[in-house]
């Protein structure tokens, strides 16, 4: 059998099963399982799938059908340049965060070496080791709850060639963490609790407290825009991810008086998800 025709099989099988985007789900199995990148998968329709490769697939198709996301079943997610590795421990990273990261990549460039970073609840490890791999001279800290991610993102740094430049914290406040950063980043967990429940199967087979954010969804999100400006070098900032709506209650929180800047930035959907605090220096 053909790549296209097994493609066109397995998509009608996903959307059987009620599974979102059934084909560029199905396109993506179909090319891990067989290797190449879906691109040249998509430009060559005749391409043979070998047994092996048709096998895997299926295994794939199996494990898609009972909602898990595809970066778990095939074991990695693209980020910026660089591929993480995902698995149950850790939140799938998302696009709006490579949007983060390119954020907080514009701060550092203002910045003089060395420079040195924190990403607070690094789940993964994205955001700060694409950051580590984009700056040569950046220290940075992962600091993150979960041990189970904490092991996730160090995995991941081993893989990047970074860990030598990256120290690895467990925390659940920045009240442990003494040091000062030019830059903390964080994609806190932001969802209100009473949200959670009414989440789409794939987003519920990650880790709860990578999503849950307590009653407003801030919980987290407060504690760093109170205490990182005792954590921030002179000038340092604060850059976060953020639900709809949730810059702006935020930035009622950020006297003028540690906080020398504050702007909210939209995502590439128009949506106000970004917020920047830079203290004074
Ligand atoms: C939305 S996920 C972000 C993961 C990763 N940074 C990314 O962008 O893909 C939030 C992360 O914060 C961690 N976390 C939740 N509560 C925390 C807390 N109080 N302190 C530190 N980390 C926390 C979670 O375990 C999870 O890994």
């Amino acid at each position: 059998m053909t790549a296209a025709l097994i493609l066109t099989k397995a998509a009608r099988r996903l959307a059987e099963r009620g599974v979102d985007e059934p084909g560029p789900n199905a396109q993506w199995l179909l090319a891990d399982a067989l290797g190449v990148e879906r691109l040249s998968l998509l430009a060559d329709p005749d391409l043979p799938v070998p047994p092996a490769a048709l096998k895997k697939f299926e295994r794939y198709l199996a494990l898609k059908e009972t909602g898990l996301p595809l970066a778990y079943i095939t074991g990695w997610q693209p980020f910026m340049d660089i591929k993480i590795k995902v698995d149950g421990r850790v939140l799938v990273p998302r696009p709006e965060t490579e949007e983060l990261a390119g954020h907080a990549a514009d701060f550092l460039k203002t910045r003089k070496e060395p420079l040195v970073a924190m990403d607070y609840g690094a789940g993964s490890g994205a955001i700060g080791l694409w950051l580590a791999k984009k700056f040569p001279g950046l220290r940075l800290t992962a600091a993150e709850a979960s041990a189970r991610a904490l092991a996730c993102s160090r995995e991941n740094a081993q893989l990047l060639g970074l860990a030598d430049r990256v120290k690895f914290v467990r925390a659940v406040t920045l009240t442990p963490i003494r040091a000062k950063f030019d830059l903390i980043v964080s994609n806190p967990p932001y969802i209100p609790t009473r949200v959670i429940p009414g989440l789409a199967p794939e987003v519920l087979s990650e880790p709860r407290l990578a999503l849950d954010g307590g009653a407003d969804g801030l919980d987290v999100a407060r504690m760093l825009v109170r205490l990182a400006p005792a954590r921030l070098k002179k000038g340092g900032a604060l850059i976060m991810e953020l639900g709809e709506e949730q810059t702006r209650v935020l930035m009622r929180a950020m006297p003028d008086k540690a906080w020398a800047e504050k702007k909210a930035f939209k995502d590439l959907s128009g949506i106000e998800r970004f917020l920047y605090g830079r203290i004074h220096g």
